[in-house]
Formats: structure tokens, sequence, C-alpha cells
């Protein structure tokens, strides 16, 4: 009998690229005028930024003679427009062409676009596998309150579905990660696109060696299978930290995930204790600390998510009531499939 090979689609949840909103990149990496090239569901990509700001997603191939319209290609932003490096063609942040060098601008040149947008610090755009237009809309939290961004990435072998599932995974919490106590705070609901999840667990961490036994409260919200926002209280200190896993399928076996974290600033009322390490430790120190923590933890995943395989039909126990409705609830990002389980 012939082997399957794990990168074999079977492996995987029913569509390697689901509908949703997607990581591009951390915004501050795309100044005015700026311009970065990737891959990015299975396809290649260019976002840009113009003189004003706004940022464009949109294929990397130039719709005139196929120009690849990134660095590598040559392509780059001249006063606030991306130019071919075939033949000049000009185009704005609405992919429309405006100018060529010897002719008026064919109407019909025009960028094949992505619907992006620029929120707390991110660019994300639009995928659908059935080519419609955004089904929802991200939320833009409240950024006064919070220090800078700060991230961590990594590049692997798995999917969305799976990565974006430990968000339900309450068991492997302790068993990967060696968290203490953790108990679910009530079920895990779905509203359309959205879907939360709480819970609450103890963590060693150490503090320049020094051990401390944090008692943390978690509440996720996921709006697909790229977007995961988590708040997190810890409740011994009064320290609040709010995080972002994006996950974003490069290609047809890889993704890129993206861990982003701030700290929320000092606040009136506030207890001793995170009082004492914001004044003591720069926020910026801090946020590398917890990042380090948050990316070691997604290697534990990694390691699991690189070898397992996709199973339609888990076996689950009773306390993974969250995993089924998190199956059910994927369904929805496959708009061409009945096969989610
Ligand atoms: S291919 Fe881009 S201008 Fe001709
Ligand atoms: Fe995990």
């Amino acid at each position: 009998m012939m082997r399957r090979s794990i990168a074999d689609n079977s492996y995987y949840p029913p569509g390697r690229y689901p509908e949703g909103w997607y990581l591009v990149e951390i915004a501050r990496k795309l100044p005015a005028g700026g311009i970065l090239e990737k891959e990015w569901m299975g396809q290649q990509i260019v976002a840009w930024r113009d003189d004003a700001g706004r940022v464009c997603v949109c294929e990397a191939y130039c719709p005139h003679l196929g120009g690849h319209l990134g660095p590598k290609g040559g392509g780059c932003v001249i006063n606030g427009r991306l130019v071919c490096p075939f033949h000049g063609f000009e185009y704005d942040a609405a992919g429309r062409c405006v100018a060529t060098p010897n002719t008026p601008p064919p109407k019909t040149a025009r960028l094949n676009v992505y619907e992006a947008r620029e929120l707390n610090g991110l660019i994300l755009a639009w995928w659908s596998p059935a080519g419609r237009g955004p089904q929802w809309e991200l939320p833009e939290w409240p950024e006064k309150e919070w220090h800078r961004l700060d991230y961590g990435s990594l590049h692997f072998r798995g999917h969305p579905q799976e990565t974006t599932e430990n968000s339900v995974d309450f068991n492997h919490l302790q068993y990967v990660h060696g968290y203490l106590a953790v108990e679910r705070a009530g079920e895990v609901q779905v509203d359309g696109a959205r879907l939360r999840s709480q819970f609450n667990f103890r963590r060693k961490l150490y503090l320049f060696g020094a051990p401390i036994l944090t008692r943390v409260a978690a509440a996720v919200h996921v709006w697909g299978l790229g977007y995961s926002f988590v708040e997190f209280h810890e409740r011994a200190s009064g320290l609040k930290l709010r995080q972002w896993i994006l996950s974003t399928p490069v290609n047809d076996t890889h993704v890129r995930l993206v861990a982003a974290l701030q700290i929320k600033r000092r606040e009136p009322g506030q207890k001793w204790l995170a009082a004492v390490l914001l004044a003591c430790l720069p926020a910026s120190w801090l946020s590398r600390f917890f990042v380090s923590r948050v990316m070691h933890d997604v290697r534990q995943d990694v390691a699991i998510w690189e070898n397992k395989r996709y199973q339609p039909l888990p076996i689950l126990n009773r306390y993974d009531a969250g995993i089924a409705t998190y199956r059910k609830y994927c369904e929805q990002f496959y708009p061409h499939s009945t096969l989610t389980r």
C-alpha cells in the first residue's frame, strides 16, 4: 500500500486557505512610500503605502504583461504611486492605473487588490476562496492606555484551523505547556464569525531567577481562523496584557504565526505589584520578556502541530466540548465545502 505523505491534503482540514482576515505585516514595517513582497495564501503579493499613508495589498503581478511589482522584480513606490519595472505603468492605492510613460492609462488596467485594514498596528487583508467580499469586520481595540506592540513570529508546517483550535483545547494547556489549575470559565460561545472562550490558570514564571506563581484569567476572542485576540489579567499583581495570535497560510503546507503583545500602562487604583513592576522595569523590557514566554509556548505547540495530522472525526472526552463547538464554528470558513467536522 502506498504511504501517504503528511503533507497530503487529506491530512488537513478541507481547505488550505479558509475564508477570513489574515495578517499581511506589522504596520510599522511599512512606512509611507514603503513596499514589501510576500508569499501569502499561496499567492505572491505586494503591500505598499502611498505618501498619504494609505495601504494597498495586491497581487504581485502587473495586469499589463505580468511584471513583478515587488522589490525583487524592481517595483518601487515613486511619488506615492506603485511603478511597474517592466513598462512603467503607475498605480494608485486603489489599484487604478493612473499613468504610463507614453499613452493614456488603460481604463481596464487595475491591480488585483485585496481588501485591507490597518488596525492596532497590524495590516490585515481579506481572503475568500469563493471570491466573496468581507463577510465581517474586525474590531479596533482602544490604544491609548497600552504600551507599544511587540511581537515574535515562527514559520512552520501547519494550518490555521489547527493552530486556532488551541484556544478551546484546555486539556493541552496543562499537558503541553505545564499550566496549573486550568479551569474553563463558562462555555465556548459562537456568534457568527466570532467565537469566545474564557479560562483561568496558574503558571510559574521566573523573573530574574525568582519563581513567581501567576494567577491568570484569559478571555479569547476569535474572528475567523487567522485572527485571535486574548486578554490576560494576572490577578496577583494586577498586570494586564493583551495578545494577538495571527496565523497566516504562506503556501500549501506552511503558516506564519505572529504573536503580538501589549502591556497596559499604569492606571489609578492598580495593585501595588503591577505598579512597582511598571515603575521599575521599562515596558519594552517587560514586553520582550512576555513575548519570549509566549514564543516558548508556541514552540511547544509547533512540535505537536508539525507532526500531527488533522483528525476529521476526533474522539472527544467530556472536557473537549469546546472542540466540538469549534469544529462546527469552522465550517463557515469553507464556503465551498461541507466536509469539515
Ligand atoms: S508589465 Fe507592468 S507595465 Fe508592462
Ligand atoms: Fe498551545
